[in-house]
C-alpha cells in the first residue's frame, strides 16, 4: 500500500463521510452558523463527530463533559448520543463562542441535554466536584491545559469512564523533539500523564480526516 497523497486521503474522508455519515442538518448548520459568526473551522471533522457519538453510545454514557465547545457541533453529535435524563455538560472560555453554541444547540433539538458553561477550564471544573460523576469526557480545549484536565477527568469520573484527547497528532510535531511550542509539549505532558497516572489506561491513534493529520487520545479510567 503507497503512503496517502493529500488527494487520496481527502478523497477517502470524503467517501467515508458520504457514505457512512450523510447530511446531518442541524450539524451543518452549526458548522455555517459558525463560519457566519467568523469563528474558526476547528470542530471535529463529521467522521470523527460520530466517532465520539458512537463511543458515548457503546459506553452507554448519560453524563458527559467536554471541554472546549466553539460553536457546538461536537457537543451536538454528544447529546444526540445520550438516553432522556442525559446531560451534557460542555465547557467555553469565550461568551460569544458560548452564544453561537447556544442557539445551534437548540435549533438542532438537543437543548434540554445541554448545559453550557461560560468560562476557562481551570475555573470551571472545581465547580463540577459535587455533581454526579461523569461517563464519558472530551478535551478539546487549550492544548497547553491537557494534564489538568485529565486529572480532573480522573477526578469527576469514576472507573469506567471513557476519556477522548483531541488534537495529540499535530501533524506528528508532537514526536518532533524540535518543537517546544506550548501547545506541543502541552500536547506531550498529556501523553506522559495518561502513561504514567494509574488511574488510566490508554492509547492513541493517528487520524487523516477532514481536517488533516492529526491524532486521538483514548483513555478508560481504572
Ligand atoms: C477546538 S475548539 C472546540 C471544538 C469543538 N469541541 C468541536 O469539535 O465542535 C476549542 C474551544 O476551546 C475554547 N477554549 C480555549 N481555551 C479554553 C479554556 N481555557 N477553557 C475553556 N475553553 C477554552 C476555545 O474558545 C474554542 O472554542
Amino acid at each position: 500500500m503507497s503512503d496517502p497523497t493529500p488527494d487520496g486521503w481527502r478523497a477517502l474522508d470524503r467517501y467515508f463521510t458520504d457514505t457512512l455519515v450523510g447530511a446531518e442538518p442541524g450539524l451543518d448548520q452549526a458548522v455555517r452558523d459558525q463560519a457566519d459568526a467568523g469563528m474558526p473551522a476547528i470542530e471535529v471533522a463529521p467522521v470523527n463527530g460520530k466517532f465520539l457519538h458512537l463511543l458515548a453510545r457503546i459506553a452507554g454514557a448519560r453524563r458527559v463533559l467536554e471541554i472546549g465547545t466553539l460553536g457546538g457541533y461536537s457537543t451536538i453529535w454528544l447529546a444526540r448520543a445520550l438516553p432522556e435524563g442525559g446531560r451534557v455538560v460542555t465547557i467555553e472560555a469565550e461568551p460569544a463562542n458560548a452564544a453561537v453554541a447556544r442557539a445551534s444547540i437548540d435549533r438542532a433539538g438537543v437543548g434540554a441535554l445541554v448545559d453550557i458553561r461560560v468560562g476557562r477550564g481551570e475555573h470551571v471544573l472545581p465547580t463540577l466536584a459535587g455533581e454526579e460523576p461523569f461517563d464519558l469526557v472530551f478535551i478539546d480545549a487549550d492544548k497547553e491545559s491537557g494534564a489538568l484536565y485529565l486529572d480532573w477527568a480522573a477526578r469527576l469520573g469514576h472507573p469506567g469512564t471513557v476519556v477522548v484527547v483531541d488534537n495529540v497528532g499535530r501533524a506528528g510535531r508532537v514526536a518532533d523533539p524540535g518543537d517546544t511550542s506550548a501547545q506541543v509539549e502541552g500536547t506531550r505532558r498529556a501523553l506522559e500523564l495518561l502513561a504514567s497516572d494509574p488511574r488510566f489506561e490508554a492509547t492513541a491513534l493517528q487520524t487523516l480526516d477532514a481536517k488533516g493529520w492529526d491524532g486521538i487520545a483514548v483513555a478508560l479510567v481504572v
